[in-house]
């Protein structure tokens, strides 16, 4: 992805700041701690996770050989790595619900736990890609231990190809969203929404959302598939996937005023340009069906499928390397969920506000480090462990993952590749204080007493490691 420089943000050497969203005072880098890492779970796609009100993460997705429907549980995001995976229930031996299993999604609804999920039967030929929607019910409260059986097909418009489905309440009411092809219309799918009677009945006549036209939307198959939907700044993101599942898959995303009809479909305006896509720079290829969690801070997150190359051979519905990734969202400065480009593998990146204007993010501009507020994706650095004894942390930014931050003796900070020289890694070496007001400095090893900071007009340069210009507020 080449991305176009927000010219607005900055001009390397100063900064121009425009109306960026001030950062939040976070709590200070927890190296107890340090969160996930990504890939966060390999060959799970489709991922739900959802924080429950018991404070326990619970995860589930499609498993490569989409035989059985799987559930974890942790008390933090990292810890769903090496969470036991309980096996809920597993195809039938014969019948509509023998083939694939894809996508289970665990809601608890009226106190019971159901997992709705598709299915098809097997027995080969294109009669396994009759999937229909199904949920199983579990017989007491913790869903890892319950006994589960089917509760039954879901009860959809047409006797047509469904799937991926979801549920969520919005004022008072519950909705459910999935994906059908409807007769007449010449696509894979479309997404579809209409209130719930029951955890497999409708109460009133679906409306249809949006139907795959857009170019990013039709590459290989017309699809628009995997909804998921976050309530924030009084508005309803609806984001759900397109096209075929390689490369191409993205995720696009559909938004309603909060007190809107949201029956109406006009009310739901759809963005004409991906939202998530495949980030050659970072490695990622094919994000999409994705979920919405929060971290152990509250913090929004995206939760989303993606593998870490390109070319795959066969059938990608039978490539097993969809891994399940997460990472912060951001708003802008009107609060629409911005996603960036998918962050690639590793610890999350963070960004960087300067304390002198938290307007001011740490930046790069090509290879040039610069402050202002670009394009999202340029302000995010991913802190590796150092070479230069445990406390030595390294910075790189997401863009440019081959390379580091480097001071240099003449006060100057800059981007350089890895060159793994000894005098590469004296110069991109750093000590992170996280100080008692949520700041953040990175001491330069190679030029004591000096850290990264930010000049009066915006340059990223090496200062006092006193001044307040070289603490940062991270987020
Ligand atoms: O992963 C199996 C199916 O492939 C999912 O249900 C769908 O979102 C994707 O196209």
């Amino acid at each position: 992805m080449i991305l176009n420089l927000s010219r607005r943000g900055f001009i390397a050497g100063s900064a121009l700041t425009a109306a960026a969203p001030m950062i939040a005072r976070a709590a200070p880098h927890d190296p107890a701690n340090p969160g996930p890492v990504n890939p966060l779970v390999k060959q799970r796609a489709d991922a739900q996770v959802f924080r429950h009100d018991d404070g326990y993460y619970y995860m589930t997705g499609s498993v490569p050989e989409y035989d059985r429907l799987v559930l974890r549980r942790a008390k933090t995001l990292a810890g769903l790595l090496t969470a036991e995976e309980a096996v809920l229930w597993r195809h039938e031996k014969s019948g509509p619900r023998s083939g694939f299993l894809w996508a289970p999604e665990l809601h608890q609804i009226n106190g019971q736990w159901i997992m709705y999920f598709a299915a098809g039967p097997s027995g080969g030929g294109d009669d396994v890609f009759r999937i229909r929607t199904y949920a199983v019910v579990c017989d007491g409260d913790d869903p890892m231990t319950g006994k589960w059986k089917v509760l039954g097909e879901f009860k959809a418009p047409w006797d047509s190809f469904n799937l991926d489905s979801t549920s969520f309440v919005h004022r008072g009411t519950r909705y459910f969203a999935w994906a059908q092809k409807e007769p007449g219309i010449d696509t894979n799918s479309n997404l579809y929404l209409a209130p719930m009677e029951s955890p497999l009945k409708l109460s009133k006549k679906a409306v249809r959302l949006t139907v795959p036209t857009l170019d990013w939307e039709v590459r290989g198959y017309k699809v628009a598939e995997a909804p998921a939907v976050l309530n924030r700044n009084g508005r309803l993101f609806m984001t759900y996937s397109a096209s075929a599942t390689d490369a191409r898959y993205c995720l696009g995303m559909l938004t309603a005023p909060e007190d809107a009809d949201i029956m109406d479909p006009a009310v739901w305006v759809k963005s004409q340009v991906p939202v998530f896509k495949t980030s050659r720079e970072t490695s990622v290829y094919g994000p999409g069906h994705n979920s919405f969690t929060v971290d152990e801070k509250g913090r929004d997150m995206l939760v989303y499928h993606g593998r870490d190359y390109e070319k795959i051979e066969g059938d990608p519905l039978f490539n097993p390397d969809r891994h399940t990734r997460v990472q912060r969202i951001y708003y802008t400065a009107d609060g629409t969920p911005d996603f960036g480009v998918p962050v690639g593998n590793g610890p999350l990146p963070e960004r960087f506000g300067s304390a002198t204007n938290t307007k001011l993010l740490l930046a790069h501009d090509g290879k040039t480090l610069v402050t202002g507020n670009p394009v999202l994706a340029q302000t995010q650095f991913r802190q590796r462990a150092g070479r230069a004894g445990e406390k030595s942390v390294m910075l790189s930014p997401i863009l440019l993952p081959d390379h580091y931050i480097v001071a240099r003796k003449d006060g100057t900070v800059g981007l350089e590749p890895d060159s793994k020289s000894a005098e590469f890694d004296m110069r991109s070496q750093f000590v992170r204080f996280d100080e008692a007001d949520g700041s953040t400095r990175f001491v330069a090893i190679s030029v004591p007493g000096r850290a990264i900071g930010v000049t009066g007009n915006g340059q990223v340069k090496l200062v006092s490691s006193r001044a307040k210009a070289a603490h940062w507020f991270a987020d």
